[in-house]
């Protein structure tokens, strides 16, 4: 698979905890997406371990950042120099594609060595080599070589790379392990579904490329019979998926004035639905694999994702798998082999153990207590490393931790539950026996039970946590001895209009304006 060299016989998690000093010589590849939303960076060691994978935002502080911030780099030159650079798209195609929808040329921005020197000061592109990837290959192989299969149906849909917007793939390794990637049908831009919800975002008054999930949120409370107006109004072929105008350039806000936001949002989630599973039966009708590999930003649609289970058997969805986790992708692909998956912790490092018993005693007595400890997780949920935790028994604990998130008081709030436990609280859907990154939402068996963690359709995005070492997992182990419930209710930590809490000096910040204790 690679070379080898000191350090590795370290498991990836004792690797990951201990990050070598700068007089280590190890041989890494660096995977970037960047320069246009979310940008990232993935450290690949070639054994196929992730010594760390990080978004900008968290170090930045501005949501969405599209370019590599310096505390980013920082992080990521603890591992030595890179061998390769990978980049997660070719940019010229890509600035062919923006020509095309009127957006201009960045000139700047044509060739994959001039964007890596820019977003990388300190990286000595004299000794890396640098490659690049299809934008749809890129997400594609972020979740198949990160995923339990030998073979897979993979399917992307996202807002727009360069052309595609929607591709299946069939995914397999061969004889000397590489992965093997055949497209198998494709839908390029201005097709898309994702600008289709990003354009409706935008109509109801939410961020584009930001805000998708809360008009997925939005949706429960509205009523769905605008699905069809809209399909009429706008889809010219729902089987190929083909609209009959340009949704980038938005929609009207004129459009639908007659109708109430959570209508829009209730009609666009449905046709959202039917669309992505017209993408589902296709991708099925390959009978490549029973197994499905689903990526892109569309892939967050966790309400959608409920019923793939309908079509494929098994179904991951790597945690990141926007164009962030797309710099894991193309440094899988620069890798070539299977990714050592251990779990979504992989982020800047609060070092010491998870402050399990000072946790306990928050929650026992007010209720509500933030954790920063450990790795930051990668992708857009916090999954207990960054979270905000709260008993979730009782009718009044959603209005509390809602005055301090201070956001919509629609949306529901998370829980996090001991794996084991999942199907005496939940019905799960199809396909998905467990739900570690809160990839789809399950029916709550219990809602008055606990209402700050059930959604109004009477759903719930859960974590679940299986039996590992994660500090969240002995927390919970604990908190049942003490009180006879498995599940926490579970948001990220974040200041609001910022991004998730990275370092202690963001947690303290957080204390200081919430008055709410955050343990490391
Ligand atoms: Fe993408």
């Amino acid at each position: 698979m690679g070379p080898n060299y000191p350090g590795n016989s370290l498991s990836p998690k004792a690797k990951r905890i201990a990050p070598e000093g700068p007089f280590h010589i190890q041989m890494t590849i660096l995977g970037i997406s960047a320069g246009f939303h979310d940008a990232a960076a993935t450290v690949l060691d070639y054994d196929g371990n992730i010594l760390f994978a990080g978004h900008s935002e968290r170090y930045s502080k501005q949501k969405n950042d599209a370019d590599i911030s310096p505390g980013l780099i920082s992080d990521v030159l603890h591992y030595g120099q890179p061998e390769q650079v990978a980049y997660y798209e070719r940019p010229w195609r890509k600035q062919l594609r923006q020509w095309y929808s009127g957006q201009g040329i960045e000139w700047d921005k044509l060739t994959v060595r001039g964007i890596l020197q820019q977003q990388l000061p300190g990286v000595d592109f004299d000794y890396a080599a640098v490659t690049s990837f299809n934008h749809h290959l890129s997400h594609a192989a972020g979740g198949f070589q990160t995923s339990p299969f030998d073979r897979a149906t993979v399917v992307v849909i996202d807002a727009v790379g360069k052309w595609d917007t929607i591709t299946i793939w069939g995914a397999e390794y061969d004889s000397v392990g590489r992965a093997q990637y055949t497209k198998l049908w494709s839908q390029g831009y201005p097709h898309s579904i994702g600008l289709f919800y990003s354009a409706v975002t935008s109509r109801v008054g939410l961020r584009p490329l930001d805000e998708e999930y809360i008009l997925m949120g939005m949706a429960a409370y509205g009523h769905n019979n605008i699905s069809n107006r809209l399909r009429y109004d706008l889809v010219d072929n729902e089987y190929e998926i083909r609209f009959k105008e340009n949704l980038h350039t938005g929609l009207s806000q004129k459009y639908l004035s007659d109708y109430s936001d959570f209508d829009i949002a209730a009609g666009a989630q449905d046709l959202a639905e039917d669309l992505i599973l017209n993408v589902m039966v296709r991708a099925r009708n390959f009978k490549f694999s029973k197994n499905l590999v689903y990526a892109g930003g569309v892939a967050l649609n966790c309400s959608a994702n409920r019923r793939l289970g309908s079509y494929f058997g098994n179904i991951w969805i790597m945690p990141n798998p926007g164009d962030a986790g797309s710099s894991l992708g193309a440094a899988a692909l620069a890798y070539g082999g299977r990714i050592n998956w251990t779990d979504a912790y992989l982020g800047h490092d609060i070092a010491g153990d998870y402050p399990v018993n000072q946790l306990l005693d928050h929650l026992l007595q007010h209720g509500i207590v933030g954790v920063a400890s450990g790795r930051a997780e990668f992708g857009p949920r916090a999954l207990g490393n960054r979270s905000l935790l709260a008993d979730p028994r009782g009718p009044e604990i959603k209005d509390r931790v809602n005055e301090i998130k201070r956001r919509q008081k629609f949306r529901p709030f998370a829980p996090v539950i001991l794996e084991e436990y999942v199907d005496q609280y939940f019905d799960m859907p199809r396909g998905f026996g467990h739900s570690r990154y809160m990839q789809a939402v399950a029916g709550c068996k219990y809602p008055e039970l606990f209402p700050a963690i059930v959604h109004h359709d009477g759903t719930s995005r859960v974590q679940t946590v299986p039996a590992d070492d994660s500090g969240i997992r002995k927390l919970l182990e604990k908190w049942l001895v003490l009180t006879g419930c498995p599940l926490l209710l579970n948001t990220s930590l974040n200041i609001r209009g910022e991004s998730m809490v990275n370092d202690r000096a963001d947690a303290d910040r957080f204390e200081r304006e919430y008055g709410v204790r955050v343990c490391s």
